[in-house]
């Protein structure tokens, strides 16, 4: 054996072909190979642990250990009595020897973690290896946060319980010790609670738009092989059970605790819901209690949560029970309500010996010492709660949700996020316990999963362990890259780090059809489309710009080894008379929701049944006023703007459109005014036309005034929030 003893090799190139994420403290990579085969020897005083390593080099390579006494150890697990912190570890690998020190279980554990991941992709991606070689290091490592997780929403869709297994092994092996089981939701109750069979009979199983039943839910032996599980991964599970919003599943199940009364169903739609737990019902209080005494039966952990998010107290305003209560206790409103109602189930559980976690908005109308506050909507939740004494885990939507596109959040904004915001100073920063990576599955059944959060996930993994000082994007970028072959290896299917193509359509008004152009900012990938059909990996691969000269649909999306990363774009084109005129905008529309841009409204290019489709423009709080130029004077018979209704999602129609011609662009005549005739207090998704007609009128400008609602109505959950109008194309013939 041979240690460059004058000079470690620890360039940062070389640093990066040898992939460790989470960055470890200190990596000293040294000169040669250690091999290990079926005689190698290892040995633990822990012989659970032991268990765990030799079966899991075991998957991990084909390879299967000598633990037999006759083979003299070559890879030792120590539990030192040396004085080091619950999760640290210290690894050495020679050509002759590999150890892992730790003075705890835990410790030891997560260094195995790092051992697996220095096995070599390809020895993974073979599984019957005879030997494995790997190079030599010496390291020194422990985290920055005691509290790294991952909040993963199985109540809009339920994962199996072998997902959920697989889920805390990825956790641990990226050196993860949370995981945050969001359990209920409007769209499904996925525990069962035995005092309470309906919330599983019931409230597991929803109706979809197609009529077909979705749903599924863990019985308490599931949950209880899915906690000792975790507990063999040293992965601490965090039940939440959402109250008193997020709670329709619970209350199609026991409609008595709701204001009302009920009927209610298992809602198959997505946003935030008015029907919740009734606070002025004793029985509610009841009820709770019963499920959480089951619920911290089957958890061991420390922590319960609570939720406390996204309650409308639109019900509670008109329910004399609720009103009742506030006067019995003497609060001044609704809102204090809620902060007696979160306290009240918090001194419960507290009483149990449990601590509570509630989302940010259990902050509001005071909350109780001890509560620990998940900070989601900015970084203020996450100041207010650490400056009045609270812990924090910090999982701002901004930096953690990974259901949203990589295009808003991409892997350099994740790997940017901060925990511990300015604000604080150094006593309150010790409140911030660390973060969660969240995944709400609206859109993300289970097989989406991978993708939505690989490879952004190990940014926040790096950003929860791993010390900041002299953190580089660059540097963390390259060895993402070859680190790649690793997740293939261990059967990851990763999505997208950021946004990769970008697709443009231009209208062509001699040859009178679209050209369609697909850029990507990436080489490794190709882009597929497929027009009028599904789109696989056998579509036709895109080489340069093509013609569409019919209202045809075309799907386009990009691959790598043959797999989809999810980013398909469908288009579905018009052909009308304002294609490529001019179009100016008197309201400026909302950038997240820019569409194609300024021109977006006369593209040709239709919207979806999805508003985030990249195709609906959106103006958020103010009305749609705009001109349309079409360059020369032409016979117009009918103008029709279309508009997105889903009122959950806070998009209204307008209230009326004013469409109005003109030949100079100073005097406008012949104004129609197509009034709205939906009822807009539906939880239907609509697209709707707004057409004027004009018989043949003359005209070269048409002036389109969109008349929004401008804040949600009375009646909705966010009433008198801002509220959006979208619309994806004026058509006019
Ligand atoms: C949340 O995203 N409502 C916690
Ligand atoms: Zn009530």
């Amino acid at each position: 054996m041979f240690i460059l003893t004058a000079g470690f090799i620890n360039t940062p190139a070389q640093e990066s072909s040898f992939p460790l994420i989470p960055k470890p403290e200190k990596t000293e990579w040294l000169e040669g190979k250690f091999s290990f085969s079926r005689n190698t020897g290892i040995a633990c005083s822990d012989k659970v642990l032991q268990e765990y390593f030799i079966s899991q080099v075991n998957a991990l390579t084909g390879v299967k250990l000598n633990s037999g006494a006759a083979s003299p150890a070559v890879i030792v697990l120590n539990l030192t009595k040396e004085k080091m912190d619950a999760e640290e570890y210290k690894l050495s690998i020679t050509e002759k020897r590999a150890e892992i020190t730790a003075s705890s279980k835990e410790g030891l554990f997560r260094g195995m973690q790092t051992f697996f991941q220095l096995i070599p992709p390809a020895a993974k991606a073979g599984k019957n290896n005879s030997s494995v070689e790997m190079h030599c290091v010496n390291l020194s490592d422990k985290p920055r946060f005691s509290h790294r997780g991952l909040n993963l929403d199985c109540g809009r869709h339920f994962m199996s319980k072998d997902f959920i297994k697989r889920y805390i092994d990825i956790l641990a092996y990226y050196k993860f010790n949370t995981f945050h089981w969001h359990l209920t939701e409007d769209q499904g109750w996925r525990i069962e609670i035995k005092k309470y069979p309906n919330l599983t009979k019931v409230g597991a199983w929803r109706k979809e738009s197609d009529g077909s039943i979705y749903g599924g839910f863990y019985t308490q032996d599931d949950i209880k092989e899915i906690v000792a599980y975790a507990q063999s991964r040293y992965i601490n599970i965090i039940p939440e059970i959402e109250m008193p919003g997020h709670s329709l599943a619970s209350l199609a199940s026991y409609p008595e605790n709701s204001c009302t009364g009920g009927p209610f169903e298992p809602t198959n739609l997505f946003g935030v819901f008015n029907d919740i737990y009734c606070a002025g019902n004793e029985g509610t209080y009841k009820f709770l209690q019963d499920v959480l005494d089951e619920v911290i039966a089957l958890f061991p952990g420390k922590y319960v949560h609570i939720g406390g998010d996204e309650a409308p107290k639109i019900r509670w305003k008109e329910c004399p029970k609720c009103q009742a209560k506030i006067k019995a206790e003497g609060l001044k409103d609704e809102h204090e309500l809620q902060s007696y109602f979160i306290k009240r189930m918090a001194s419960y559980l507290t009483s149990k010996g449990k601590t509570v976690i509630g989302w940010d908005e259990v902050l509001q109308g005071g909350l109780a010492p001890g509560i620990i506050v998940q900070s989601w909507q900015s970084f203020e939740g996450a100041v207010d709660a650490a400056k009045q004494g609270h812990y924090v885990v910090c999982s701002p939507a901004s930096h953690t949700y990974l259901n949203g596109s990589p295009e808003n959040l991409d892997l350099r904004i994740a790997y940017s996020f901060e925990p511990v915001p300015p604000e604080l100073n150094k006593e309150e920063a010790k409140y911030i316990m660390g973060g969660e990576v969240n995944l709400w599955t609206e859109r993300a059944p289970q097989e989406t999963v991978d993708s939505k959060l690989f490879p952004r996930i190990l940014a926040l993994a790096e950003v929860f362990w791993s010390d900041p000082k002299g953190r580089s994007y660059d540097e963390f970028y390259s060895r993402l890259q070859s680190y790649y072959p690793d997740m293939t290896a261990l059967g990851i299917e990763y999505g997208q780090g950021s946004k990769v193509l970008n697709v443009n359509t231009s209208y062509d008004g001699k040859e009178k059809s679209f050209i369609i152009k697909a850029d990507v900012t990436q080489s490794n990938v190709e882009v597929r489309y497929a027009i009028d059909k599904p789109l696989d990996n056998n579509s036709a691969l895109y080489k340069e710009p093509f013609k569409i000269n019919g209202t045809n649909t075309v799907q386009i999306g990009t691959f790598r080894n043959g797999r989809s990363l999810g980013d398909a774009v469908g288009l579905s084109f018009v052909f009308h008379k304002a294609l490529n005129s001019k179009i100016t905008l008197s309201t400026q529309y909302n950038e997240r929701y820019r569409a194609s841009g300024p021109e977006a409204l006369i593209d040709g290019v239709r919207g979806s049944a999805d508003f985030r489709d990249g195709c609906w423009q959106g103006y958020e709080g103010v009305d749609l006023d705009c001109v349309i130029d079409l360059g020369e004077e032409k016979e117009i018979s009918t103008v029709a703007p279309r508009f997105f209704l889903d009122a959950n999602s806070w998009i209204f129609l307008p209230s009326h459109v004013e469409i109005s011609l003109s030949k100079d662009n100073v005097n406008y005549s012949d104004t129609k005014t197509v009034v709205n005739d939906t009822d807009q207090k539906t939880s239907d998704i609509i697209q709707k036309d707004f057409k004027a007609s004009f018989g043949k009128a003359a005209a070269r400008y048409i002036k389109v005034k969109a008349i929004g609602l401008k804040q949600c109505p009375e009646w909705h959950p966010y009433a008198g929030g801002k509220a959006w109008l979208m619309a994806d194309e004026i058509v006019v013939e």
